[in-house]
């Protein structure tokens, strides 16, 4: 049986659309970021050799809206809804959710992944029963560390080897942690 999902399946901001994935957005996401070993380098999976792979990956995604585990979003412009630039993931635990995301390398440094950002925390935070929305990045990933400092959440520390987040470390890494609560 289905979980009743906490999250709608599309969410609009000022420029983008947050939709939940489809299989067929495998071979646009392929051939857009998810091949791409820049995008992946601060990343635990490495880039794919082939379309496969990001369908097996949005397969996970949908198992995880089944379960009402997570809630990974695919991004796109408001104007080409069918053309995924990346991805958001909120990723549900006790209390609330760690955010993870992802976007093509030409939509870089225009600002949209902060603005899906705080879009989904603030809606997560609207929530009954959530209280903290979370994330994460490798120490040297320093647009990630920007994205969560201007979408209002705090810096809380560094947590010493917490994830393997960079260039397919075999060794957990040390990684920047931000929330935003309520
Ligand atoms: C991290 C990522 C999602 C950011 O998305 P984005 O839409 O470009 O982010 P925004 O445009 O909202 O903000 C990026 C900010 O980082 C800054 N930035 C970018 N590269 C930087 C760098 N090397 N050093 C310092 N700041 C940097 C930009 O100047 C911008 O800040 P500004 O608006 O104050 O100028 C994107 O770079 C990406 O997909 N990277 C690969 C995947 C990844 O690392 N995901 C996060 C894993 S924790």
């Amino acid at each position: 049986m289905e979980a009743t999902n906490l999250l709608p399946t599309e969410i609009e901001t000022e420029r983008l659309t947050l939709r939940k994935p489809r299989l067929e957005h495998a071979e646009e996401i392929f051939a857009t970021y998810s091949a791409d070993p820049e995008v992946t380098t601060f990343l635990t999976w490495k880039a794919h050799d082939n379309p496969r792979q990001t369908r097996d990956y949005l397969s996970a995604c949908l198992a995880e809206w089944s379960s009402g585990t997570g809630y990974p979003y695919v991004i796109t412009l408001k104007a080409k809804r069918d053309a995924p630039i990346g991805m958001i993931h909120a990723r549900m635990n006790n209390h609330g959710a760690n955010m993870g995301y992802v976007l093509a390398r030409s939509f870089w440094n225009m600002g949209y992944m902060t603005e899906a950002l705080i879009c989904l925390s603030d809606l997560l935070l609207s929530k009954e029963g959530v209280f903290r929305v979370s994330s994460f990045c490798d120490v040297d990933n320093a647009a990630s560390a920007c994205v969560m400092e201007k979408s209002g959440m705090l810096f809380e520390g560094i947590l010493k080897r917490y994830s393997p987040l960079a260039n397919n470390a075999s060794e957990p890494r040390d990684c920047r942690m931000y929330a935003r609560t309520r």
